[in-house]
């Protein structure tokens, strides 16, 4: 939820702040924005509504000489998407620039003060209220812009990542986080300020993940300075980014949804690798806290969206191998629902961004209670990820496209392995019950290979189904919640209406709608619930609607009797969402390009909700 760059140093900063920005992309991409300060100490702002892509247009022919800047991609908050209202903002001298991920909750209260003392607002958003602040600070205190900067850090309640440039003072640039991302790349003579890693890598692989009320001066040739917001100095943690270039870049997919589909064989080895051993699960975050686990009386997970689904799993896989009572909130709900939470509960967060708001704040709600929180995340060194008391990572790589795949069945295989860990440790599972769950987790990456097949297939029935308004999803048992993720892929990158239900539920009301004009996609893999779902399809078929149906290869009946048939490869029931997933990410993604849709940031949408 908007992207901030930085760069200070020997090179040009205009060229790596845009290359950043393109990165940064998916984190928002309904305007843009440079400020830079040019070699006679003047600082050039430019911004423009739109992609980065229509920035650079914007910047031909400008003054972009200089050698540290700031720049901005947004997803709007306050204020509509415009050329105004994009970052940076700026002083009414024009000297000082800001870039800001986050909401400031008190914008109003402030703005009204500073307009009291003459200030004059050109923006409708939150942003702009904390550089005039910073300059009141500075002009009426005559003090130094960090001491401006830290006073108008103190007078703020809500959630950001600054940065912030000054033309008085050229060689430094000052940021600060609290609740959002803002991690410091440190070069040879040069230093990188970016949302998350992915602008930083091509440079250096050193960077500093800044904590919450940290501030950092980052002065050209001297090293990094970070202190706290009441001014305390900071120990500097360089940590080792373990990112490669080629995992930021599309490899020759036309989109980054594509290959994130496809790169599922070597992301599930990855996830499993070290994990399963001898035909047990090892997982440290496990092992290294037995009495957590052995005691506990509950599992809550909470999510937002596709990690939520990705829950719904994984409390099936935890009531089913470990026998705790799981129950699923969405983070946004849990966090406002004053939850009773006993200090015996685990509370299971799962983020691919480790980022998002509400989760964050339900996990500090939930440790605040005595709960102790174990994170599910794919991003090293995230917000979640240090929050958490422990966890385990996914390790899927970087997930750009908007739409989450590879994460979900990253998620969903990580809870597997969850489940059987704690049913070890419990003796909830027998040791050749786990072994054979542990044996179908190590086929996995052979089983997503096989199913990636039906890609042409898909291709080719998605232009049936290009001009539907209404798509109807069904699942039932571990596939209910792949039905809803199913729906949730479709509507995100196609802007076709889609609903997922358990299977059974549909004669309770759903049916209504079902006529020749209304898809369905049944979710039928051969396990307990096949026979039931078999009825679900005839009640289907018998109102004139078409069905797609995802069958464990060598059924006999369903083919006989829905219009389209995509056969899986035979896996265990716990299995199953894993690899049934494949085919109704492939569908979205080939609905929505027929449809001509740019999926990999589909409108309104932006990974990473950094804000509630
Ligand atoms: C959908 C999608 C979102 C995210 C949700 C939570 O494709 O990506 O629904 O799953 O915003 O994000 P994380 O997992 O980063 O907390």
């Amino acid at each position: 939820m908007c992207g901030i760059v930085g760069y200070i140093g020997q090179q040009e900063a205009y060229p790596i702040l845009i290359k950043g920005l393109h990165r940064l992309e998916y984190r928002g991409y309904d305007s843009a924005g440079v400020a830079i300060i040019n070699p006679d100490d003047r600082l050039n702002i430019y911004k423009h509504t739109g992609k980065v892509a229509e920035l650079e247009t914007f910047c031909e022919a400008k003054d972009i000489a200089g050698t540290v800047g700031i720049a901005h991609t947004r997803w709007a908050t306050h204020g509509e998407p415009s050329d105004i209202n994009a970052h940076p903002h700026y002083s009414t001298n024009g000297k000082i620039a800001i870039v800001h991920n986050g909401t400031i909750e008190n914008y109003n209260v402030l703005k009204q003060a500073l307009i009291q003392h003459g200030c004059e607002f050109v923006s409708q958003t939150d942003t702009e209220v904390v550089v005039k602040l910073i300059e009141y600070i500075q002009t009426s205190n005559n003090c130094t812009l960090l001491d401006a900067v830290r006073e108008a850090l103190s007078q703020v309640v809500g959630a950001y990542a600054i940065a912030v440039i000054d033309s008085d003072h050229p060689d430094t640039v000052i940021a600060a986080r609290k609740s959002s991302p803002l991690v410091i790349g440190i070069g040879d003579g040069e230093t990188f300020i970016a949302s998350d890693a992915s602008p930083i890598i091509d440079y250096t692989n050193r960077v500093v993940y800044l904590r919450d009320n940290e501030i950092a001066i980052i002065s050209r040739n001297e090293p990094l300075k970070v202190i706290t917001t009441d001014n305390k100095e900071s120990k500097i943690d360089i940590q080792t980014l373990r990112m490669s270039v080629s995992q930021l870049e599309k490899g020759g997919y036309p989109h980054f949804m594509l290959k994130e589909i496809f790169e599922q064989t070597e992301t599930i080895f990855d996830c499993v690798r070290g994990r399963v051993v001898n035909d047990t699960i090892k997982l440290s975050g496990v092992s290294d806290h037995p009495d957590r686990f052995i005691n506990a009386g509950r599992i809550i997970i909470v999510a937002c969206g596709t990690s939520w689904h990705a829950g719904l799993i994984g409390a099936r896989l935890i009531e089913n191998f470990a026998r705790i009572p799981t129950r699923v909130e969405y983070a946004s709900e849990f966090r406002y629902a004053n939850p009773v939470i006993n200090s015996d509960d685990v509370v299971i967060a799962i983020s691919q961004s480790g980022e998002t708001a509400d989760t964050l704040a339900a996990i500090k709600l939930a440790k605040e209670r005595g709960a102790f929180v174990y994170g599910v995340c794919n991003v090293v060194g995230s917000s979640i990820a240090r929050e958490t008391d422990t966890g385990t990572y996914i390790h899927v790589g970087p997930e750009i496209g908007v739409a989450s795949t590879k994460a979900f069945t990253g998620q969903v295989t990580v809870l597997a392995m969850l489940a059987l860990a704690i049913a070890q440790l419990k003796g909830t599972a027998s040791r050749s019950q786990v072994a054979e769950v542990a044996r179908s987790i190590q086929k996995l990456p052979e089983l997503i290979k096989e199913t990636l097949l039906l890609n042409p297939q898909i291709e080719k029935l998605s232009s049936t189904y290009t001009y539907v308004h209404n798509f109807l999803y069904l699942g039932r048992g571990y596939n209910y919640p792949n039905a809803l993720e199913g729906a949730l892929k479709l509507k995100e990158i196609s802007y076709i209406h889609a609903e997922g239900y358990p299977a059974a539920e549909m004669k309770h009301g759903p049916i209504a709608l079902i006529d020749k004009e209304m898809p369905t996609v049944v979710i039928a893999p051969d396990d307990d619930l096949h026979e039931k779902v078999i009825s679900n399809i005839q009640q289907v078929k018998a109102r004139g609607g078409s069905v797609i149906a995802i069958v464990t290869r060598g059924d006999t009946t369903i083919p006989k009797i829905a219009d389209h048939v995509l056969e899986i490869p035979p896996v265990p029931e716990a299995l199953s969402p894993i690899i049934a997933a494949i085919p109704l990410q492939l569908l979205a993604y080939h609905i929505a390009i027929m449809k001509g849709c740019n999926v990999d940031m589909p409108r309104n949408l932006a990974k990473s909700v950094t804000v509630e």
